[in-house]
Parts: C-alpha cells; sequence; structure tokens
C-alpha cells in the first residue's frame, strides 16, 4: 500500500551524474536513474565543471521523469522532494537544487536537504540490519576522503579529510599519466588485477604518528616522476611502456592507496574504540580496496558494512534515503535552500 509509506524523490547533481531515484521508507529502492556524463569528460582527464552543468540541465527533466514513470508513483503518491545540496561543484548542484525546489513547489511537497558526503554514508547503511555503533566511518570519492567517528545513522563527526587530492582524484590523476582514461579508478582497478602490486615501492604518505588527515599528491607525483624515468627530462614514457609495466605501476600504486587508508582506519577504530567500519564512496566500488578493509575488519573483531556497488558512485537513491531519517526528523529546508560548495 503505497500510502501509507513515505516516498521520497531524491535528487543527485553535485559532480558528473545526473540522477533520480525514487525510495519508499528510507530502504526500499522503487527507482534508480543515473546518466552518467563519463564521456563529456574524458578528454580533459577530469570533470569540467562549465560542462557539467550544461550537462545537468538537459538530463534533469529526463531522469527525474524517468524516475518516476520507473517507479510507477504518481506526484501524489510522494511525500518529499529530496536533494543534494551540499558539497560539490556550486553550478552543478545548483541544477538539482532548482529542480528539487520547482517540483516542491508545484506539487506542494515539503522539500529536504541532504549532504551528499553524508548520503554516500547513509548507503553503507542501508537494508543492513542493526548497525554496532560506535562505528567508523571512511568515505572515499573523487571529492573526498574522510573519516568519521559515527554514534548512530545522524550522529557524524569529522575525524579525519584529505589535505590535497581525494582518493579518486588520485586514481583519475594516475590513470591520466598512464593514459587509462576517466574516470581513472575503475579503468586502474582492471588493468592492476594484471600487474604485480609488489613491483614499485611507491611512498605511503602518513603524516604525523597520530594524524588521521590524509595526502595523496606526493604518491601521485611518485608516479608521473616513475614514468619520467630516472633523468627526469619532463618527458612522460608511459605511452611507451609494454601492458605488464603500466599494470605494475597501477597495482603498486592501488596497494599503496589502500594502504594508507587502511592504516588511516585503524587509527581511526582505535581512536574512538569503534565496533564497525562503514565504507562507502566511488572508490568503495574498487575490489581490492574492499576485500583489504573486509579482512582488516575480520582479523580484529569488527563488522564491516560496505555500500552494494551501484550504490558506491554517485546516485540519487543515497540521497532518498538519508531524506527519509530527515523526513521522520522534520528536518525540512525552504525554498531559500542554495547549493553550498563546502562540505559543512
Ligand atoms: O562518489 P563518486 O561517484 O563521485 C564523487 O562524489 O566524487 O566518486 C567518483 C570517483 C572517481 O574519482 C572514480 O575514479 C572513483 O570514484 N572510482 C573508483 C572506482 N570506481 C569509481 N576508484 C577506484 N576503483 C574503482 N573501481
Ligand atoms: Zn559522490
Amino acid at each position: 500500500m503505497k500510502e501509507d509509506r513515505i516516498i521520497i524523490l531524491g535528487i543527485e547533481t553535485s559532480c558528473d551524474e545526473t540522477a533520480a531515484a525514487v525510495v519508499a521508507d528510507g530502504q526500499d529502492i522503487l527507482s534508480s536513474v543515473v546518466a552518467s556524463q563519463a564521456h563529456l569528460h574524458t578528454r580533459y582527464g577530469g570533470v569540467v565543471p562549465e560542462v557539467a552543468s550544461r550537462a545537468h540541465v538537459e538530463n534533469i527533466l529526463p531522469v527525474v521523469s524517468q524516475a518516476i514513470e520507473d517507479a510507477k508513483v504518481t506526484f501524489s503518491e510522494i511525500s518529499a522532494v529530496a536533494v543534494a545540496n551540499q558539497p560539490g561543484l556550486s553550478i552543478a548542484l545548483m541544477v538539482g537544487v532548482t529542480a528539487a525546489k520547482t517540483l516542491a513547489w508545484a506539487w506542494g511537497k515539503p522539500l529536504i536537504a541532504v549532504n551528499h558526503v553524508h548520503a554516500h554514508l547513509q548507503s553503507a547503511l542501508m537494508n543492513r540490519e542493526a548497525i554496532d555503533f560506535p562505528a567508523v566511518a571512511l568515505i572515499v570519492s573523487g571529492g573526498h576522503t574522510n573519516l568519521y567517528e559515527v554514534r548512530s545513522s545522524v550522529q557524524l563527526h569529522l575525524l579525519g579529510t584529505t589535505i590535497d587530492d581525494a582518493t579518486g582524484e588520485a586514481f583519475d590523476k594516475v590513470a591520466s599519466i598512464l593514459n587509462l582514461g576517466y574516470p581513472g579508478g575503475p579503468a586502474i582497478e582492471k588493468i592492476a588485477r594484471e600487474g604485480n602490486p609488489h613491483a614499485i615501492n611507491f611512498p605511503r604518505s602518513l603524516m604525523e604518528k597520530n594524524s588521521l588527515d590524509f595526502s595523496f599528491s606526493g604518491l601521485k607525483t611518485a608516479v608521473l616522476y616513475y614514468c619520467q624515468g630516472q633523468d627526469m627530462k619532463g618527458q612522460n614514457r608511459a605511452h611507451l611502456m609494454s601492458r605488464q609495466e603500466v599494470a605494475d605501476i597501477a597495482a603498486s600504486f592501488q596497494a599503496a592507496v589502500i594502504d594508507v587508508l587502511i592504516e588511516k582506519t585503524r587509527r581511526a577504530v582505535e581512536r574512538v574504540g569503534a565496533r564497525t567500519v562503514l565504507l562507502g564512496g566511488g572508490v568503495a566500488a574498487n575490489n581490492a580496496l574492499r576485500t583489504a578493509l573486509e579482512t582488516f575488519c575480520r582479523n580484529r573483531g569488527l563488522a564491516f558494512s560496505v555500500a552494494s556497488k551501484p550504490l558506491c558512485t554517485d546516485n540519487a537513491v543515497m540521497v532518498a534515503s538519508l531524506a527519509y531519517l530527515k523526513y521522520k526528523a522534520g528536518l525540512f529546508a525552504d525554498l531559500t535552500l542554495e547549493p553550498k560548495a563546502s562540505l559543512d
């Protein structure tokens, strides 16, 4: 019976995916539509904000219509309209925020604003048995590398973040150095399967002994220097390398990233006395990372919960799911809602 349920339309446009989803009671996915713009950004090796924004404008109405059609609901059955309004590219977020405000106003429905990074965390909590709190959440995406102390689904405290490149950004930049295309994460993961993760000992920047912050730019630079050769003449030789050489670099880079992520998670777990580790964000789709963190948790008797693969990269299910918790708590936005680039 749809009438008894809280049905939320979620909208997501913070980076290079235009997404809409309809979710009932925060768990039941009635539809999920994601229009990726990756092909538009490939030639630039990263997301170009102006290109992203224009593509969102083109995609937003077809994507929302498709999500409503797939869910087989009418707008009168929708309880609220939710949107990720921060953090992200302002001119990209603006498209989703404007669409959500317009629909909420036209349909006379409440509007709910959701933090995109918090929504990534929610995707690791969806459809799970009771979570044993406190937990530590590692959110690794193209824009963020954040460690949180999590006391309940809605109580987060930021423990550490990146001081330079985000994890996904490092994957994308290294993929660009290796001529593997954009988005770099899946491409590196794929070729790394053929490589030896011990072939090259890339640096693991752990910073001070107790630091929970991350730095990946040194690692990225180390890969670039490796590709330029010892003479450092400034020529990237990656295009001259054999497939095996590229695979070894990719595997060794990926292993260095994972080592750092696990060491920082270990520190965070010890700091907060966590019983559970949560993993979300685009890079959480990486099998090597999922397996390594799962093994780490198993060896330490910690519970482990990771977002399902389709919910790791940007999507609107996570937005609608988190919005359900806000709906129940009566946390609504109004039509003055604005996009915000910062995390908070
Ligand atoms: O969460 P997301 O879709 O967007 C942001 O909020 O940034 O994350 C996108 C990032 C990209 O940098 C992409 O290269 C990375 O996630 N990514 C991966 C994998 N799939 C996506 N990184 C490593 N391995 C993957 N399989
Ligand atoms: Zn994201």
